[in-house]
């Protein structure tokens, strides 16, 4: 299976970005692309992204109804929308978003047809007291559905911060991941992709994408522009 590669570009982009997105739709980056615009771009990022997969950031749990400024996943799919990023943990920390709530995301997104990558991650407080396992697996419980989603690690402190887990620690947290899919799904858990994310650069990606149970990536800072990303896609590439 080719490595996943997936972009979250949260609260930047405009039109003028377009052309990011047609660049990494150029040429064969080695790996499965996928790229979530801002909800704006969903529509137009689409039309031009090629076999670029193009997704969301967040959906509701909701099919329709009252919620003012929210959006549903049956929305994001007829705008073009692929799959959805859920439960990042800007989203946990902003909005305060919880497990089952992020577990109910997953399974309105399921039903809508967009394939959550769902986030999981502990705190910099939380590795610090040595609980770094417990809380990624009480996530794992708590906000993946009982179905084939994408799972991704992003331990928090290590997101827009420059720095990185070590690679010991990521295969610690991916093969605690791996065991805990297997636990929930079966058979289908060992086929769940696991990225990793926090920090993931041109410079770094060949060394984590070489980590053990490592099967992608999930970039924030770096899928901005197509020249790191295609780098990033490019290193997970040799690495498989
Ligand atoms: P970063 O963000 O690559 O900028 O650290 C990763 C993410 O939040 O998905």
């Amino acid at each position: 299976m080719r490595p996943l590669v997936v972009g979250n570009w949260k609260m930047n982009g405009d039109g003028a970005s377009l052309g990011e997105i047609e660049a990494m739709a150029a040429g064969d980056p080695g790996v499965a692309l996928w790229i979530a615009p801002p909800a704006t771009l969903i529509h137009r990022a689409a039309a031009v992204a090629g076999p670029v997969l193009v997704g969301a950031q967040d959906c509701h749990a909701a099919e329709s109804g009252a919620h003012t400024g929210d959006l549903s996943a049956a929305m994001l799919r007829e705008a073009g929308a692929r799959f959805v990023i859920l439960g990042h943990s800007e989203r946990r920390r902003d909005h305060g978003e919880d497990d089952a709530l992020v577990r109910a995301k997953a399974g309105a997104a399921l039903a809508a047809g967009l394939t959550p990558v769902v986030c999981v991650g502990e705190t910099e407080a939380e590795r610090e007291a040595g609980r770094a396992l417990e809380v990624v697996r009480g996530q794992i419980e708590g906000s993946l559905p009982e179905d084939e989603v994408v799972a991704a690690y992003e331990p928090v402190w290590a997101i827009g911060t420059g720095r990185t887990a070590s690679v010991p620690d990521v295969e610690e947290a991916h093969a605690h991941i791996r065991e805990r899919l297997a636990a929930k799904l079966g058979e289908a858990g060992r086929a769940v992709p696991i990225l990793y994310g926090g920090s993931v650069k041109p410079g770094n990606a060949a060394e984590l994408m070489g980590a053990a149970n490592v099967d992608g990536a999930l970039v924030g800072g770096a899928s901005l522009k197509a020249s790191d990303f295609l780098a990033i896609c490019a290193a997970a590439a040799n690495q498989s």
